[in-house]
This record gives structure tokens, C-alpha cells and sequence, in this order.
């Protein structure tokens, strides 16, 4: 019950400031969000990759409200990217992008986001990785996937993300199925109406694991984005049923949580992506991962009480 207030609480200005303020909210926000700048993040790249994983990272923010920060956040990816560069690790070391911080949401912002986005997606080819368009709440998504269709023109490796609990995402699989593309599906992470998307976990549930095989059974590459148990032993053997290689498909997760399990697909030999959020902005990716899980909510509010 407490997850939807939670979320809504993502979106609150005033809640914003109030936790972002709060004295002990940054030891508990380091667990999910292991850096602010893109010099701390490049030991845990490394590290990570050292010990036989991928990565995606991520510079938190979202809903810009000025094309100035739409601009600063395109240099913090092109910045990031350059970093990278150096560590050689070509596709091992991945980005993913929120267009709502490369401005989506202003006046003409579709096209501000694909201007802003469009030399992160080059830049990441030059060096020989990729970009993730991430999903936001439903109202983005046409314009994120005509974004995604107009840079695969010229950089067709450019993969997103899909979301098992909106009711239009079995139809948006077996086109992405069909036409070759990267995709990462994930359960949701927004406060969606019961107009568009289903509300209950086993609704959710089940609508993963339809997906995951329109996507495993398609053309492109599928991104298995999920924690679950449950639906990682049923992706290992839909990619079997399709006859997938291991590297024909890969398990994604979030920095800070289940991380012997990353371990433990890695040493399986499977291709196993952790997604690494760093930066300033972490309100509302910070709040999206206490809404998933009451336990890190006690475990915040204890750290509150018992300082
Ligand atoms: P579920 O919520 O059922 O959790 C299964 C188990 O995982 C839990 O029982 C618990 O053990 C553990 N777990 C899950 N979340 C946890 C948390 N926050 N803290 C501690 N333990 C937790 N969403 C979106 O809308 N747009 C996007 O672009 C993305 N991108 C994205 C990338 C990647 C790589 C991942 C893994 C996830 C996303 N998400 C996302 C978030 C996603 O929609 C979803 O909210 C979370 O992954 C939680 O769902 P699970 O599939 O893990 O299952």
C-alpha cells in the first residue's frame, strides 16, 4: 500500500526538498547511487567489470524544466562517454538515458530531446558501445519509441526500455520483436491509472513473462530487467526453448540490490548488466526504489530515528 503514496511523494516538490535535506539521506542514498560525479563512478565501473560484470549507467535526473539543463545533461553523458573511452571496454560499459532530462517534457521537446540525445548515441557508437533510451511514465512513451525509431536509422544498436505492467506493451514487443531491436523489459516503475496499466503484482507478473517470449522468440536482443527470481529461472528456459546463446540475450539489475546474484549469473556465464545510477539528482530514482520495496522505506526511516 505504502508504494503508491511513495510515488507520489517522487513527484512532490516540497517532499524533494524536505529528503534531499534530510541529514542522514545520503548514506542511505549511496547504496543504490554509488557516486556523484563521473570521477567516482569510474573505480566502480572498473570494479564491477573486474569482477566479471557489465554496466549501464545512468546520470540521474529527470523532468528538466529549463533546455539549459537539457544542454548540461547532454555534456554530462558526451563527459562520461569520453571516460570511458579510456577503460577500452567497448559494449561492456553501456548508457542509458531518461529523455525527460534531455528536456522531452518542454515546449518542442520532442525534438530538443532527440537534438540533445542524438550526439550521446554517436559519441557511444564511436567508442563501440550503446545507449538505452529508458521508459518513463506512459504519457512519454510515443515519443520516446519515434525517437528510438529515428536514431536506429543511423545507429541501430540504440536499445529501450519496455514495461510489463502497461497494458500496450505486448503489442510494442513483437513490433521491436520483429524489427531486430535491443530491448529491456522491466515490470514498471511509475504510478500508472488502471486506464493504461495493470495494478496488481500477478497481473504484472504474468504479463513479464508474456513478453519475454514474444522477445526471445523475435529478431532483436533481448534485456531481461528484473530482481525477480522467479522470472529469471523462467527467461533461462524461454531462451532455451528459442535455442538463444548465452550471448544472445542478457540479465540486467540496479546497483545495490541482489548483487550476490549478479555474481552468481556471471559465474553461470551469463551476460549480466548492473545498472549504475550516479550524480546530484537522485529524488526521484532514490524514491522509485523505496516505493519497490517497504523494507528499504523502515530501513530509511530507522536511519532517521536511530541518528
Ligand atoms: P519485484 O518488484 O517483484 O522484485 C523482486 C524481488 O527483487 C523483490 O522481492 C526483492 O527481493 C528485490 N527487489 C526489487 N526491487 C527492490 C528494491 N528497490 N530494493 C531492494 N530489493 C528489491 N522501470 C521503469 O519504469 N523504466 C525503466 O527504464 C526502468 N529501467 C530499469 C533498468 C533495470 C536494469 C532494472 C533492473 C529495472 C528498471 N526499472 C525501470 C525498474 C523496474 O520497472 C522495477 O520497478 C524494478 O526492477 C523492480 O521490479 P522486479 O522485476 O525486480 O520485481
Amino acid at each position: 500500500m505504502l508504494g503508491p503514496v511513495i510515488l507520489a511523494a517522487s513527484r512532490s516538490d516540497r517532499m524533494r526538498r524536505l529528503i534531499s535535506a534530510a541529514p542522514v539521506t545520503k548514506q542511505v542514498v549511496d547504496r543504490f547511487i554509488p557516486g556523484e560525479t563521473v570521477d567516482d563512478i569510474i573505480p566502480v565501473v572498473k570494479d564491477l567489470t573486474d569482477r566479471g560484470l557489465e554496466v549501464t549507467l545512468d546520470v540521474v535526473g529527470e523532468d528538466t524544466t529549463r533546455p539549459e539543463q537539457a544542454g548540461a545533461a547532454r555534456d554530462a553523458y558526451l563527459e562520461l562517454i569520453d571516460r570511458l573511452k579510456e577503460l577500452e571496454l567497448g559494449e561492456r560499459a553501456e548508457v542509458s538515458v531518461k529523455l525527460s532530462l534531455f528536456g522531452q517534457a518542454l515546449p518542442g521537446g520532442h525534438e530538443l530531446a532527440l537534438t540533445n540525445v542524438r550526439p550521446v548515441v554517436e559519441a557511444a557508437a564511436a567508442i563501440g558501445t550503446t545507449v538505452t533510451l529508458d521508459a518513463e511514465d506512459h504519457t512519454t512513451l510515443d515519443s520516446m519509441f519515434a525517437i528510438h525509431d529515428e536514431l536506429r536509422r543511423d545507429v541501430p544498436q540504440t536499445g529501450c526500455v519496455i514495461q510489463a505492467y502497461l497494458f500496450r506493451t505486448e503489442a510494442d514487443a513483437r513490433r521491436l520483436a520483429a524489427n531486430g531491436s535491443r530491448v529491456r523489459l522491466v515490470k514498471g516503475a511509475y504510478r500508472e491509472p488502471a486506464s493504461v496499466a495493470f495494478q496488481q503484482k500477478t497481473e504484472i507478473d504474468r504479463a513479464y513473462v508474456r513478453v519475454l517470449k514474444i522477445l526471445m522468440e523475435g529478431e532483436g536482443y533481448p534485456m531481461i530487467g528484473s530482481h525477480d527470481p522467479r522470472i529469471i529461472s523462467i527467461a533461462q528456459e524461454l531462451a532455451h526453448r528459442a535455442q538463444r546463446k548465452l550471448d544472445e540475450y542478457e540479465f540486467q539489475m540496479l546497483y545495490g540490490i541482489r548483487g550476490e546474484e549478479h555474481l552468481r549469473l556471471a559465474a553461470e556465464g551469463h551476460r549480466m548488466r548492473v545498472y549504475t545510477a550516479y550524480g546530484t539528482d537522485w529524488y526521484g530514482y532514490f524514491m522509485r526504489r523505496l516505493a519497490e520495496k517497504p523494507a528499504n522505506l523502515r530501513f530509511f526511516v530507522r536511519s532517521m530515528l536511530t541518528r
